[in-house]
């Protein structure tokens, strides 16, 4: 059996992870699971390269495990990018989500529909055994709403409104209609897709 430990203790997150590589022979484990406690500072410019620093510090930790860690956050094109690889911290530390999407309704007060444009990005750093990296983004469209609406999800679900969703907001559907569509759906099937590929499945 692969071991392959998933470099978050986010139990929601190591799930959809688990899920969604449903290689025979392979086994996901959590940083928790495996007693590895790694918490790099996540001080890249972009989602790779913060991805990329939670993998090699989880790889380093493991002792030379197959490692996976994802990096994700909103882009608003209106506020040049931002809160980007800070939407976790976007309104200050400790990272609190109400603060942060209360930020982001006051910095596009005044700006108009066609201008609240925004995307979600997830990239994905998969470390095999050997060192070999395997990476893989997602993105969905959308647009930046006026309120927020609905209860499931987290971070800024109830502010994003999907293009593909027509008017509903991410927090309005159910964990498994986004994770069908979402950023992190989207890199995961594009991880998967590469391994298949590249016969890299050992
Ligand atoms: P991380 O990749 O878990 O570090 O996520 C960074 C931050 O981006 C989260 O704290 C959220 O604020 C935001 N974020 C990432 N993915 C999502 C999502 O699917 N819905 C809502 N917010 C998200």
């Amino acid at each position: 059996m692969k071991t392959v430990v998933i470099a978050t203790n986010n139990a929601h997150k190591a799930q959809e992870i688990a899920e969604a590589l449903p290689f025979p022979g392979w086994e996901f484990k959590t940083l928790r699971e495996v007693g590895v406690v790694s918490d790099p500072v996540e001080d890249a410019p972009t989602f790779l390269g913060n991805a990329r620093i939670k993998a090699n510090a989880a790889f380093e930790a493991c002792g030379g495990n197959a490692v996976i860690a994802d990096d994700s956050g909103l882009e608003v094109d209106a506020l040049n990018g931002a809160p980007g690889v800070h939407s976790a911290r976007y309104a200050g530390e400790p990272c609190d989500d109400e603060a942060n999407n209360k930020k982001l309704l006051d910095e596009l007060a005044g700006v108009c529909d066609a201008q609240r444009t925004a995307r979600f990005v997830c990239t994905l750093v998969l470390i095999q055994e050997d060192g070999t990296e395997v990476t893989a983004r997602g993105t969905i469209e959308g647009k930046i709403g006026y309120e927020e609406r609905g209860e499931h999800g987290f971070g800024y679900d109830p502010l994003f409104y999907p293009d593909v969703l027509e008017g509903k907001s991410f927090a309005e559907v159910p964990d498994a209609e986004k994770n069908a569509i979402s950023h992190r759906g989207c890199a995961l099937r594009a991880l998967k897709a590469s391994l298949e590929k590249a016969d890299l499945l050992r």
